[in-house]
């Protein structure tokens, strides 16, 4: 028997990813660019054991739906091969999440499961191998893997290339230094109470793909967004961050809006929150909005600013919770205590 634990922050995306190109490999279309945040953290216990009938899951104290089950098994099944072992695993994992859901537990679930994993099947990874397995879990996770600002490439095969990757081993995350990382804070208002969310990302982004009329224009638009984004964390320049972001998540809803039948994450509070955010930046503070596959509206801001910016959020009838995250740090394995 072998049990490692592994400590993951999920990661808002600045630059969304919103398509697939390889639903197996779980390929993203396009490149993405997110920042880890340390108040929304999942930790997760792993343990090989040769006596167990079956992979066994249990998500915040209690057992798994057999939907999530499949899909733990799945990744499972990956680490299982990597280390040529077949020990079935007990998996105990936990969210430290503002409220119980519908923020990215996906993203933190699947870095953690990735590390502690990997760690309790004793073998070793490179950072960047870990992007990738967690990737096949989720495609947000394999930014999960690192702290602060990330940027995962899309990996596309470039023609002729003479790298000798494979498609798979090219769509990884990787960390950018930014003198914004600690400066930045984003402030999380929760919509609806956290209850689970309507449609889930993986078969909206499909369905967006399959029958939008926008999607070609969504994929044309994220590399331009990329760059600039990328800009501007290298020059420190937050304005031009921001207004990235906030731009990038609308053209993401807009395109999964005109879906057929639409996409609609939106709430009256979603909407009422954007106005606040609006408000506030009219009146001189600096805040920006994004939204993901949920209501709730997360506003990039200033260490200074999140206090105010905070108190405006909560102010907005149907805003259930309002907390603050600042830059986490990468996915790692945690040598204390344990889960069960
Ligand atoms: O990685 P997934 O399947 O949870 O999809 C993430 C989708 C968004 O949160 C909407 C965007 C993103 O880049 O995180």
């Amino acid at each position: 028997m072998s049990t490692s634990i592994a400590r993951a922050c999920a990661n808002i995306a600045l630059v969304k990813y919103w398509g697939k190109r390889d639903a197996r490999l779980n390929l993203p279309a396009a490149g993405s660019l997110s920042l880890t945040l340390d108040a929304l953290v999942t930790t997760t216990q792993v343990t090989f054991d040769a006596g167990l009938a079956g992979d066994e899951l249990v998500l915040d104290g209690a057992p798994a739906t057999p939907g999530e089950l499949a899909r733990t098994s799945a990744f499972l099944d990956l680490v299982r091969a990597a280390a040529r072992m077949t020990a079935r695993a007990r998996v105990v994992s936990r969210n430290e999440f503002p409220t119980a859901s519908g923020l990215a537990s996906s993203a933190s679930g699947y870095a953690a499961l990735a590390v502690a994993a990997v760690a309790a099947a004793g073998a070793t990874l490179s950072a960047r191998q870990l992007s990738i397995l967690a990737r096949r879990g989720s495609g947000s996770a394999a930014r999960s893997v690192f702290g602060g600002f990330v940027r995962m490439h899309a990996g596309a095969p470039a023609r002729n290339s003479e790298d000798g990757l494979d498609d798979d081993s090219r769509a990884f995350a990787e960390p950018l230094a930014s003198p914004l990382t600690e400066r930045v804070r984003m402030v999380i208002a929760v919509i609806g109470g956290g209850a689970p969310k309507a449609h889930g990302s993986r078969d909206a982004m499909d369905h967006t793909a399959a029958t939008s009329p926008l999607y070609r224009a969504w994929l044309d638009l994220v590399p331009h967004d990329l760059a600039a984004a990328e800009v501007a964390l290298a020059a420190g320049d937050l304005e031009q961050l921001g207004a990235i972001a906030e731009a990038n998540a609308f053209a993401m809803h807009a395109s999964a809006l005109a879906a057929r039948p639409a996409v609609v994450y939106w709430q009256p509070a979603t909407l009422a929150a954007l106005a606040a955010v609006r408000a506030l930046r009219a009146a001189g503070t600096p805040a920006w909005a994004t939204m993901d596959a949920g209501p709730h509206v997360k506003v990039l801001t200033t260490a200074g600013h999140a206090g105010a910016v905070a108190a405006a959020l909560r102010a907005v009838a149907g805003v259930t919770d309002v907390s603050i995250a600042a830059a986490g740090g990468p996915a790692a394995v945690v040598h204390e205590g344990r889960l069960s």
